[in-house]
């Protein structure tokens, strides 16, 4: 399973890159809207650290200011993916930035039906929404496993991108199920790693050591 950043915070997403471990990045317009800085300006900034794909958001609600919006973030750099609502307005969008061979991510996807929908429509991308789903009560995860069984019963190559992810054990079930991709907060990269008998085995081990050298000085 891949695993994005879902942030636009340029910090947090280089201190992810130099782990070695990321293969993209998702922004929103909430979240570039949390950074304060010139939306293109920000995305030009990602762009340069990470050479995977980098998800920017239209804001339009109709398909021809949707691609409108798409060719100007698509100027940004050549790995800027295009985030487009799950709508009948996305999907007009979707067929006509695929024809341009230009990469989609269909996102706010609450529905198989819609996933479906999208992959015909020739998105690259769908983006899940797990924890809002969880948020009112209903199994988030469910979605992605219908989508992966939808996927497969037609060989549909569009990749899920289990988002909205909101602690590990999200990302544990999306890769379980076979999502292509996870897109994961920092705060969550960082709790997959710690495990605190790792922390107590370190302690242990340097412990013992320091005890080595003592004895040996003596
Ligand atoms: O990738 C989608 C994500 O940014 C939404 O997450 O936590 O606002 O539901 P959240």
């Amino acid at each position: 399973m891949k695993l994005f950043i879902d942030t636009a915070n340029i910090e947090d997403i280089k201190k992810a890159h130099f782990y070695g471990v990321l293969d993209g990045v998702t922004t929103n317009p909430t979240l570039l809207s949390k950074e304060g800085a010139d939306p293109l300006a920000q995305l030009e900034k990602i762009c340069e650290v990470v050479k995977g794909p980098v998800s920017a958001e239209v804001t339009a609600l109709d398909s021809e200011t949707m691609v409108k919006e798409a060719l100007d973030l698509s100027k940004i750099a050549s790995n800027i993916v295009i985030k487009v609502p799950c709508t009948t307005e996305g999907l007009k969008a979707t067929r006509e930035l695929s024809s341009k061979n230009i990469n989609t991510n269909l996102t706010l996807c609450f529905s198989p039906s819609q996933a479906l929908l999208v992959a015909k429509a020739g998105a690259t991308y769908v983006s899940p929404f797990i924890g809002r789903l969880d948020d009112i009560s209903t199994e988030g995860m469910n979605l992605v496993a219908d989508i992966r069984l939808i996927y497969d019963n037609y060989g549909i190559s569009t990749q899920i991108i289990a988002a909205s992810i909101r602690h590990p054990i999200h990302f544990l079930e999306a890769a379980r199920i076979g999502a292509g991709v996870a897109t994961v907060p920092f705060a969550v990269i960082e709790k997959l790693m710690n495990h605190p008998l790792t922390d107590k085995g370190i302690k242990r081990f340097l412990d013992d050591w320091a005890k080595l050298k003592d004895n040996l000085s003596k």
